[in-house]
């Protein structure tokens, strides 16, 4: 029961990895606001959830959004103690079928909702005297992938931020990234039927580069989230911890 009357704000928290996070951390006592530009969906995963959850809708492209998510989580549940910023979408293409509105998207999501989480928390976290934020980069922060320049961009630019705001939440707040591999959720599951005609093939197409020869699953990625986000990582700040199967071994 790591989590025991804390409660965690969650970007992305309607589908994938936010909401694996919000599952694991109610598991262990807590209680979550699922946030998500999909509104209606989030309040009906924190209704399946339960024990308290709630669901809210915002863009976390927009600074005023985040804030209002922000200000309804502490007036609705009490407070903040554990924050991961989750939400975010993936698109692939040649750099030259990039223009200025799709490419400002990428960032204004991933790197951009990732700052305004963090601005809007960290005094929630440090008048409470104690929390923990994990962002999300990816792989693709670490190693090149074909047509994935602005994602892989952004995400890298989520490990820097990452590095930079660690030192300036301490002492009350620390703050990890989580980069993830292959993982199957609402994100890759259509692209998996896509290239492979169903999930199993589709996994076995996408896990072939990967040495555990499969995809993750929003579980594990919820295990090491939940691991930054607990005080089992009490002395740890400020890092990056890639989960993978492996695939950036070599
Ligand atoms: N699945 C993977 O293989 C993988 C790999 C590396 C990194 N990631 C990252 O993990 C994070 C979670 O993704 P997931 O795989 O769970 O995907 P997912 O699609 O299952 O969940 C993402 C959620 O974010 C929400 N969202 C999208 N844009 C948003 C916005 N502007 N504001 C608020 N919410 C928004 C979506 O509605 C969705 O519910 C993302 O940052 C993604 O880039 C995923």
């Amino acid at each position: 029961m790591r989590f025991d009357n804390q409660v965690l704000f969650v970007t992305g928290g309607a589908s994938g990895i936010g909401r694996a996070t919000a599952e694991r951390v109610v598991a262990e006592g807590g209680r979550a606001a699922l946030v998500d530009l999909d509104g209606d969906r989030a309040r009906a995963v924190a209704a399946e959830i339960g024990h308290g959850c709630i669901g809210l809708s915002a863009n976390v492209a927009d600074e005023m959004q985040v804030k209002a998510a922000v200000d309804a989580t502490v007036e609705q549940l009490g407070g903040i103690d554990l924050a991961l910023a989750a939400g975010g979408h993936a698109e692939f293409g040649d750099i030259a079928e990039w223009d200025h509105a799709r490419f400002m998207k990428m960032v204004e999501v991933h790197l951009g909702g990732t700052f305004w989480v963090c601005k809007y928390v960290t005094p929630v976290m440090k008048s409470r005297g104690r929390g923990s934020i994990v962002t999300i980069a990816s792989t693709a922060a670490v190693m090149a992938n074909n047509k994935n320049v602005p994602y892989g961009a952004a995400k890298a630019g989520i490990t820097g931020l990452t590095r930079q705001f660690s030192l300036e939440a301490l002492p009350e707040v620390r703050v990890n990234c989580i980069a993830p591999g292959r993982t199957i959720t609402g994100m890759t599951a259509p692209l998996m039927v896509q290239r492979g005609g169903d999930m199993e093939r589709g996994e076995e197409i996408f896990g072939a580069p990967i040495p555990m020869k499969r995809m993750g699953r929003p579980e594990e990625l919820a295990a090491a989230i939940c691991f930054f986000l607990s005080d089992d990582a009490s002395f740890i700040t400020g890092q990056t911890l890639v989960v993978d199967g492996g695939e950036t071994i070599s």
